[in-house]
């Protein structure tokens, strides 16, 4: 298994000014134990990489075009991403699912194309509350997971995101036993089609983690770490989520 992985997610927020966080963050993350990466903006990730540089915070994007290039207004590229120094991309998170109306199928074909450019994916999966309510949650996550992650996929360039959309900025948390109950079943799938190396792939929780829950969702069976939204953004919040995964 590659190190655990705290990964922070900014999403529409940021602004040149909050690149000072991550010089707070490399100096608050010397030495972890665990793989540390955020995603700002695309475009931040030029400058936040270069921030980064020779500390061990990695910068990753949020989205990509499933397209080399072309005559795709406003979409950018995995290579692009990579060319600006990024190492990892997040896909398939449900804001995009949602708010684009991406299928596990575009999913799969944009993961695709970040594994050409050499991108760590972490593809994004999870329920809505009425999904859980009505007892489909391992139903859809089963199949948003055969559906959005390539055949090719391996340990080294494919992290798995388990994401509750109800959980996510709400403040509230699946129980300990949800969360287990999730990643025992995103273990076994991926072992049944990718066999003994998807052992070593690497499953993050997310939605809702904060300093002060961290350790006890990373001392859960499966949970390789976690992907993190609103904590990510203040670089002490993130530090203490760091500390608690390194610990694990
Ligand atoms: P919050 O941590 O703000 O709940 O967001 C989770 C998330 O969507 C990360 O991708």
């Amino acid at each position: 298994m590659s190190k655990k992985l705290a990964a922070g997610n900014w999403k529409m927020n940021g602004l040149a000014a909050s690149l000072a966080e991550i010089d707070a963050l490399a100096g608050a993350v010397k030495g972890a134990g665990c793989e540390v990466l955020i995603c700002p903006p695309a475009i931040l990730i030029a400058q936040m990489a270069a921030k980064a540089k020779g500390s061990n915070v990695f910068v990753g994007g949020q989205d990509c075009h499933p397209k080399v290039s072309g005559a795709h207004t406003g979409d950018v590229a995995a290579a692009m991403l990579a060319d600006a120094g990024a190492s990892h991309v997040i896909l398939g998170h449900s804001e995009r699912r949602a708010d684009h109306g991406e299928s596990d199928a575009d999913i799969r074909a944009k993961a695709e194309a970040a594994g050409a450019a050499g991108l760590v994916r972490i593809i994004c999966v999870g329920e809505t509350e009425g999904e859980r309510d009505a007892g489909q949650t391992l139903a859809v996550i089963g199949t948003q997971l055969d559906g959005s992650v390539p055949d090719a996929a391996t340990a080294a360039d494919t992290v798995i995101a388990y994401e509750p959309v109800w959980a996510i900025g709400t403040g509230r948390t699946p129980t300990l036993e949800q969360i287990a109950e999730v990643h025992d079943f995103l273990r076994d799938r991926l072992t049944r089609r990718f066999g003994a190396d998807a052992r070593g792939m690497r499953l993050l929780y997310g939605g809702s983690v904060k300093p002060s829950n961290a350790a006890e969702i990373f001392a859960v069976s499966n949970v390789d770490g976690a992907l993190v939204g609103g904590a990510s953004l203040k670089a002490a919040d993130f530090a203490g989520i760091v500390s608690a995964l390194s610990a694990a």
